[in-house]
């Protein structure tokens, strides 16, 4: 693919590109925004560096993509901006958000489209993985496919947000599970991609218990395959914009007890099938 108002360089074959020629606090002209969402499809998850965006710029950005999502249960921690997700850990944290591979807010009956998150402050290490979902299904063998095309997987919120039960004083907390497609499309591209995510993925259906376990635990092993993937590093003020549809990611906790503060703005998305 040929661009004209941006510059893109691969991280990995597995995924990833960072981009470069842009300043995404300005609004984008419609060559732009179109070369860096066609930098997103191919790449699964772009990144930009030295980004220096108001709340309001970030959001705006999101929203040329796509109307803004709020997170379902996560505390609402900047005043007015309900759909600014604030992701931080300091020398008090003893977990982060986002540690198992995942794909964001996969529990949502319409689960987000893409999350653009923007670190104000990086730490030596705090380093986010993601990898590529349309490599993942590709790699299996033809009769495995077969048999994942016709089943679906339930995604429950508890798996993944347990511990936030009572933590904020939300009024509208909802803990959302939802069963999708285990092999989904992808609405733009049309190619498949391997939907379950050791995050919220609780169970197959279809199957029986132990049978749901087994191929489950296998997938997600799959899943993490090292060809599948790149490791951002993140600086003060980078930007990584990752397609949920296509990408699982993991974030790192190896930098206890320095800080990492950040936001993320995510995207609204649609019924997966
Ligand atoms: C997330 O899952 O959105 C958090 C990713 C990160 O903190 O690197």
């Amino acid at each position: 693919m040929s661009y004209q108002t941006i510059q893109v360089r691969r991280l990995t074959p597995g995924c990833g590109a960072l981009i470069s020629g842009v300043d995404l606090s300005q609004d984008l002209g419609n060559q732009q925004f179109e070369e860096i969402h066609d930098a997103l499809m191919q790449h699964c998850v772009i990144f930009f560096r030295d980004q220096h965006l108001t709340i309001e710029q970030h959001k705006d950005f999101g929203r040329r993509f796509g109307a803004l999502h709020v997170h379902p249960n996560a505390p609402q921690l900047v005043p007015e901006h309900p759909e600014i997700l604030v992701i931080k850990a300091d020398e008090n944290s003893t977990r982060v958000a986002g540690e198992s591979w995942h794909s964001d807010v996969s529990c949502d009956p319409e689960p987000p489209m893409g999350s653009i998150l923007y670190i104000h402050q990086a730490p030596d290490g705090g380093d986010t993985m993601f990898a590529n979902m349309y490599a993942a299904y590709e790699a299996l063998s033809e009769p495995m496919k077969a048999m994942l095309g016709g089943l679906t997987a339930v995604h429950d919120s508890n798996k993944a947000h347990p511990y936030r039960k009572g933590a904020t004083d939300r009024g509208d907390m909802a803990f959302p599970a939802s069963e999708h497609p285990v092999v989904r499309t992808h609405p733009v591209t049309g190619r498949k991609v391997l939907y379950v995510d050791r995050g919220f993925t609780t169970h197959i259906p279809q199957l029986k218990k132990h049978e749901s376990a087994a191929v489950l635990e296998m997938l997600f092993r799959h899943i993490e395959t090292p060809h599948f993937q790149c490791r951002f590093q993140w600086e003060n003020n980078s930007i990584a914009f990752w397609d949920n549809r296509s990408a699982q990611h993991q974030a790192i906790f190896d930098y206890f007890p320095q800080k990492r503060y950040g936001h993320r703005v995510t995207v609204a998305g649609d019924r997966p099938y």
